[in-house]
């Protein structure tokens, strides 16, 4: 409503509606380089297509006359609230697109009352994004070190800052062949952008002949080896446990065996998600994966969901198919380039606003009423 009465006065909304337009305007503003970080995927992009053909292998079968005028979209995710189920996805090294990035991210997080999920490899330290977040509800994402005292010292500085969960990102112990990212020779974080939590890390430093203020070649190629090629299994997620007491969630679950293999391990949710078709290309689109591991798991951990999400329609599919909540990456990325907090204000507030009408308009009064007969699966 609030953007048709201002077309009325002649104005238009700043940052485009639409998905694909806000990707183009995005590409407009940034360096190459740094728009293909964000906008690349593995290999030939197949899986993320994948990700979005996915969306179109259902349909929604809306209802009349059920009396959803009103909605209520406020959940609550493992113990913490939200205005609505939609997750910042952690998204690292944010201050390519915009010198504020985690901190705009986490100000509008807050503002909206949507949980940011906070990236290990961010431009600014997760302090710094706490005082942003002031009394938002966030998360922390691990990329998890090599060095057991580093990720102690990690996990123990997100709990001091209050970062309320523990999201363990699986897929990307090694980082994928990525076709633009390869051919701008560009990596933010070996430019020294995305490393500020680990470069401010005491445990870190102390591994270090120099601090990285006087030899950062030198921290930077610690810093791959903190993060790179470890073979881990099931058995070593007792450690975080250990040394983590709120919930512990695992990102980049796309197999029902993995699902189960999780809830034997004790976690308290995972994330399916393909890292939105950054990791491993020509692979099964994400919410094709979602049914399976909901059916496995669903009632046994919270199942949230990525990759892909771009409209309400598809927060509502995701949520029919048994997530509790999903992650939203690029967008909101796109719309932080877009001079930061207000751009980034205006891409969630238009999901948001396109989840809520949405969802009213197919019958239903909160995001609980969804469930497998809201869909219908599609055979075109
Ligand atoms: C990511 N993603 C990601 N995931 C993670 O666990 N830690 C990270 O640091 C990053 N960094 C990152 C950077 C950029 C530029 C992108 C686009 C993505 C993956 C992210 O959390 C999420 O899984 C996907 O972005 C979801 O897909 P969509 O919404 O972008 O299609």
């Amino acid at each position: 409503n609030e953007i048709y009465l201002q077309g009325v006065g002649g104005q238009r909304p700043e940052v485009t509606t639409d998905p694909e337009a806000l990707e183009a305007s995005a590409r407009q503003r940034l360096r190459p380089e740094a728009f293909w970080y964000v906008a690349g995927a593995a290999g030939s992009g197949a899986t993320a297509r994948a990700n979005r053909e996915a969306f179109d292998h259902w349909r929604i079968v809306p209802r009349m006359l059920r009396e959803a005028t009103v909605r209520q979209l406020a959940t609550t995710v493992l113990g913490t609230r939200a205005s609505a189920p939609v997750l910042l996805a952690p998204v690292g090294a944010q201050s390519i697109v915009h010198p504020e990035g985690e901190l705009a991210t986490a100000r509008v997080a807050s503002e909206l009352g949507l949980p940011v999920v906070l990236s290990t490899h961010s431009s600014h330290t997760l302090e710094e994004v706490a005082e942003a977040n002031g009394d938002g509800p966030r998360w922390f994402q691990l990329y998890w070190p090599n060095d057991p005292e580093v990720c102690v010292s990690l996990l123990n500085r997100a709990a001091a800052a209050g970062y309320q969960a523990l999201v363990v990102t699986l897929d990307t112990w090694t980082l994928a062949w990525r076709p633009h990212d390869l051919d701008h020779g560009y990596l933010p974080f070996l430019r020294g952008t995305g490393v500020a939590n680990t470069f401010a890390d005491p445990a870190f430093r102390a591994t270090l002949a120099a601090p990285p203020e006087q030899d950062t070649p030198a921290a930077v190629l610690r810093w791959v080896a903190t993060y790179t090629g470890t073979d881990r299994g099931w058995d070593q997620l007792a450690f975080l446990r250990q040394h983590w007491d709120r919930p512990i969630l695992l990102k980049g679950i796309q197999h029902p065996d993995d699902a189960r293999r999780a809830v034997d391990a004790g976690v308290d949710g995972i994330v399916v998600s393909n890292h939105g078709g950054r990791q491993v290309d020509g692979a099964i689109g994400s919410l094709d994966a979602l049914p399976g591991i909901a059916e496995a798991v669903g009632d046994q951990l919270a199942v949230l969901f990525d990759s892909g999400v771009r409209t309400g329609a598809d927060i509502i599919k995701a949520l029919a198919l048994g997530a509790q909540a999903v992650l939203v990456g690029r967008p909101y990325v796109y719309g932080l380039a877009h001079d930061g907090e207000s751009g980034l204000r205006q891409v969630l507030r238009g999901l948001l606003a396109d989840l809520d009408i949405t969802l009213g308009l197919t019958g239903h009064r909160s995001p609980a009423d969804l469930g497998p007969d809201t869909l219908s699966r599609s055979h075109a």
